[in-house]
């Protein structure tokens, strides 16, 4: 296990940018997905983002070399033996999780750090499957994760101080600002942002006003950055309907239902500006 490695497992819009920062802050990442066409697929990604950064002068051709460098495609899971930090981003879903945790469990050191990128679901779950809970702990990074400075920190029943003072630390060094909530559904960001993101849908949906509309009114009213709609889009639908459902059954409470014109659409290929069409239709896809 070495001090200055972490895997990233999933690489697609998370986790790339997990692998991005991680590489940035000096770490050796090791990138691991279903498929090494889904890890070349990343790496592209952090590629692109790192040479615009170079374009608009904010680094040096120089680091870009050096930070894309430090990145290994890790087609297997065993790799995660070198690892002292390992963060999760795949799919949002319980079932693929808590297999690749399981996997973890008997692959890494006693030591090493299990984290999840989980958007809403249990930390305290995702660590029963292994024999080492309080090596697991919740690091949600935010989209997009160069940009944005929060990682909110998730302790599981049985996460360690050591653990947590331990991501911490490593969020330190990736220049976010880590905070501490406790697990429950959707934590703290998602509980307050998804039913919002559901509620503009449902008003979509009911004809109160049209996307554009709805996005605008919560821009130019509310200062919000981007509209409901288009964050849905830029986050994924499919993650927007799993964080609702988590939500939903997590405090068996009706206020969470999702809209069925969310579903709709995520039944429909329509996961927003990763597939090319969500609320909204995007280009180069
Ligand atoms: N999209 C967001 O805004 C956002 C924000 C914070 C957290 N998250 C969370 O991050 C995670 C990833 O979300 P995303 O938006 O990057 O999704 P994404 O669909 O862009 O990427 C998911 C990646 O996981 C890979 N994957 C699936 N099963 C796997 C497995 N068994 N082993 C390894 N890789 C596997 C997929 O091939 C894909 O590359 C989810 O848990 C999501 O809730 C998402």
């Amino acid at each position: 296990m070495r001090n200055d490695t972490i895997m990233v497992i999933g690489t697609g819009q998370m986790g790339a940018g997990i692998a991005q920062v991680c590489a940035q802050a000096g770490y050796n990442v090791y990138l691991n997905d279903v498929s090494a066409e889904q890890i070349q697929k990343g790496m592209k990604r952090i590629s692109g983002q790192l040479m615009r950064q170079a374009e608009k002068g904010k680094m040096s051709q120089q680091d870009v070399k050096e930070i894309y460098q430090r990145l290994s495609p890790a087609p297997h899971l065993e790799d995660a033996r070198e690892a002292f930090l390992i963060v999760e981003a795949a799919v949002e879903n319980m079932d693929v999780k808590k297999e690749i945790f399981k996997r973890l469990d008997g692959i890494t050191e006693d030591l090493a750090i299990l984290a999840s990128n989980t958007s809403s679901l249990s930390i305290t779950e995702l660590a029963s499957v292994t024999n080492k809970p309080e090596h697991v702990i919740g690091m949600h990074f935010m989209n997009p994760v160069p940009v944005m400075q929060l990682i909110e920190v998730i302790k599981g029943l049985e996460t360690s101080e050591e653990t947590y003072q331990t991501v911490v630390a490593v969020a330190k060094k990736l220049n976010k600002v880590p905070i501490e909530v406790h697990d429950f559904p959707g934590f703290i960001s998602n509980r307050i942002l998804m039913p919002m993101i559901n509620e503009a849908v449902f008003a979509l949906y009911e004809g109160v006003a049209d996307k554009e509309s709805i996005d605008s009114i919560m821009k130019l009213g509310m200062n919000h950055p981007m509209g409901p709609l288009a964050l849905a889009d830029l986050i994924g639908l499919d993650t927007c309907l799993f964080i609702m459902e988590t939500l939903h059954q997590g405090f068996g409470d009706d206020k969470y239902r999702p809209c069925p014109l969310l579903k709709q659409y995520v039944n429909a290929g329509r996961l927003g500006k990763k597939s090319g069409r969500g609320f909204y239709t995007y280009g180069n896809n």
